[in-house]
């Protein structure tokens, strides 16, 4: 008997621009958030498949909507971008061209941010594992520390009684907020541990409190949970000006979402949509209730925040090829392109958005399909999305990935493939900014010794 295929769920999936543009005047357009158009073929031919795309004009934008809206009268606004987010120098120094002050949470980081050019004066310094080395440095040169625990603090003061100078430090206090997981980091408040680091630092002049800080999660739907943080930043804020000491800045770290898609079960319920002024709801948590406190941050409180994914995710896009298809027992339609989960490390809790070229669109079989995309590596779980909806696709067609900004650069592996160049579309046109990986590079650190070497090794 005829095995019938299971059934598989029809599924809607907006494409908001493409699918429905009847008379398109370009025969290119991967995003239509992204920009600047471009013709995938001409940047392929020149840097190969797969090819990350960076707008810079969106960059910029989305910099300047999110500094924006957390800008008020009654205070000093600094956006730290979150360097780990996306560490390419070229993306790292647009961001400084808009007034970006620099999150580090390493000494690679904090170099980075040094050599292009960023003052300690402007760099917090972060993340639960800094040497003495860099503590050192960072506290020699005037960076802000953020302290994250006592055994830190403890190196802290035997470094600031050698530099013989007050040295700057940050606080980072954490507390639970619902069933968030984010305790491994900071001093807790609801233990003690945070009261006592105040005491500590209270009785060392060496030691200058400067700024609280929290950071708690990370695409945050929440805007109550900054609400939260605020309001508890606020309360240590006067506990430590009992103590004598003098904070004047509050960090109230990242989180803030891009634009880009959960998956569903990571999602709220029925979907989040983020359009327009969607930093609003986040800002409106955290100033109305600093504008009743600034006396305890001295008048004028400097609201730090440290975005990362808000920031980039939108500016980056992943052009890729498709290399073969197949029909998969029992799921339907998949390809197989040239970019994974090395490149991508993001799909396994976004849905990105695929889209493909108009001339794929417009050529025999427009309609829609269901289709699984897998990347290139031997690994089952090698799967940029399911269930896409594109139009019918041949070998050699183009696909766009949007929303690769974040942590896809810096998360990024090198398993088997060699990782893409990299290309800004600046004001001059597109300019390389990362040259694709060959294969010396993959062995770059190794050595081999010599009594290893077989006969005809070339190694
Ligand atoms: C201390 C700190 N600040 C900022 C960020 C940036 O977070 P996001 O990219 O979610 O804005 C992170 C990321 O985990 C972080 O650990």
């Amino acid at each position: 008997m005829l095995e019938k295929k299971p059934y598989t769920p029809p599924m809607i999936e907006p494409l908001p621009f493409l699918a429905i543009n009847k008379h398109p005047t370009q025969h290119f357009l991967a995003d239509p958030d992204f920009e600047i158009p471009f013709d995938p073929e001409k940047l392929l031919e020149k840097y190969g498949s797969p090819l990350y795309v960076i707008s810079e004009q969106r960059l910029r934008q989305d910099y300047r909507d999110f500094s924006s809206a957390f800008s008020k009268p009654y205070l000093d606004t600094c956006v730290a971008y979150s360097i780990k987010t996306n560490y390419l120098p070229a993306v790292c120094s647009i961001l400084r061209e808009e007034g970006a002050w620099a999150e580090v949470v390493s000494g690679v980081e904090y170099e980075l941010s040094r050599r292009l050019g960023v003052p300690a004066s402007e760099i917090i310094f972060n993340g639960p594992h800094k040497t003495q080395d860099e503590l050192q440095r960072a506290l020699g040169e005037g960076a802000i520390v953020n302290i994250d625990n006592g055994d830190e603090l403890a190196m802290v003061e035997q470094i600031a009684d050698t530099l013989n100078k007050p040295v700057r430090l940050g606080l980072r206090v954490s507390f639970r907020y619902g069933q968030s997981p984010w305790t491994k980091f900071g001093f807790n408040d609801e233990n003690g541990d945070c009261q006592w680091a105040l005491e500590l630092i209270a009785r060392n002049p060496n030691l200058n409190l400067e700024l609280l800080h929290n950071h708690g999660g990370t695409f945050i739907l929440i805007p109550d949970m900054y609400a939260k943080a605020a309001e508890k930043l606020i309360d240590v804020a006067k506990r430590a000006r009992d103590l004598g000491l003098k904070p004047t800045m509050i960090d109230m770290g990242g989180g803030y979402p891009s634009k880009n898609t959960l998956k569903p079960a990571y999602d709220l319920f029925g979907g989040s949509r983020r359009n327009g002024d969607y930093f609003s709801p986040y800002a409106n948590a955290i100033c109305g209730q600093l504008e009743q406190a600034r006396e305890l941050f001295g008048g004028r409180p400097t609201l730090v925040l440290e975005p990362g994914r808000a920031l980039v995710d939108g500016a980056v896009q992943l052009v890729c090829t498709v290399l073969a298809k197949k029909e998969v027992q029992g799921q339907g339609k998949a390809i197989i392109v040239d970019a994974g989960v090395n490149l991508v490390p993001t799909a396994c809790y976004y849905d990105h958005r695929v889209n493909t070229t108009l001339d794929t669109f417009n050529r025999q079989d427009s309609q829609l399909q269901p289709v699984d995309i897998y990347g290139p590596l031997c690994m089952q779980s090698d799967r940029l999305r399911e269930r896409a909806l594109l139009p019918q696709l041949s070998v050699g067609d183009r696909l766009f990935i949007s929303n690769v900004g974040a942590y896809c650069h810096t998360q990024s592996m090198q398993f088997i493939q060699a990782r893409p160049a990299t290309v800004l579309l600046g004001p001059d046109g597109p300019e390389l900014v990362r040259r694709r990986e060959i294969w010396s590079d993959f062995f770059a650190l190794d050595a081999l010794p010599e009594r290893l070497r077989a006969d005809r090794c070339t190694f």
